[in-house]
């Protein structure tokens, strides 16, 4: 059986403990956590399955210089990159109270380069039980991933988690 790559960024954060959240409720010997950090596209090529679990930072919260982030290096890489025999989920950490108009946003970016590269997208979440006021995680009405937030609503997470990881594991096992 084809183990599934589980990329996240950044590392030591809420990105990185749901990633391994995901892991242990798929099975951990079924999963490789693979910060970006540390992956190239070659990577990437060894996997059919794939994971990616990104946060959102705005960039309109720094002040001053914004220094690059593990996804800053890492996205680019995949505009080159072709995901047409591959099947992606994927999980975004936001938060949904301070944040509410740009809830999840780097998810929805993410998803529409993987999209341009032929990515086969699954694990798609319904908004119903999130408050927001808008996302670019939302295409055509539903959310293009999940959405984890840890900072207001983390008693939520488990429960989000084992229903996701209960949807996606058929598609990616
Ligand atoms: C400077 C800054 C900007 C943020 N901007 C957003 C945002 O635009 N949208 C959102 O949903 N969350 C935003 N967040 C919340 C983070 O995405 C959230 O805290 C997340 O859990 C961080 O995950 P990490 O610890 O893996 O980086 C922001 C947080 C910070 C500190």
């Amino acid at each position: 059986m084809n183990k599934i790559g589980l990329f996240f960024g950044p590392i030591g954060g809420s990105t990185n403990r749901v990633g391994k959240l995901i892991a242990e409720k798929i099975g951990n010997e079924f999963v490789d956590l693979i910060p970006v950090k540390e992956a190239t596209t070659e990577t990437l090529s060894k996997y059919d399955n794939i994971i990616f679990g990104i946060s959102t930072l705005g960039r309109e919260t720094w002040d001053g210089e914004h220094t690059k982030n593990d996804w800053d290096v890492f996205m680019p890489s995949l505009e080159e990159f072709d995901f047409s025999d591959k099947k992606v989920a994927i999980y975004g950490l936001g938060d949904s109270v301070t944040y509410a108009q740009f809830f999840v946003d780097h998810m929805g970016i993410l998803a529409q380069k993987l999209l341009n590269a032929k990515a086969t997208l699954i694990g798609k979440v319904s908004p119903e039980g999130y408050s927001f006021e808008d996302s670019k995680a939302l295409i055509d009405g539903a959310f293009i991933g999940l959405p984890i937030d840890e900072d207001f609503e983390d008693y939520l997470t488990e429960e989000r988690v084992s229903a996701w990881v209960e949807q996606i594991k058929p598609e990616l096992l």
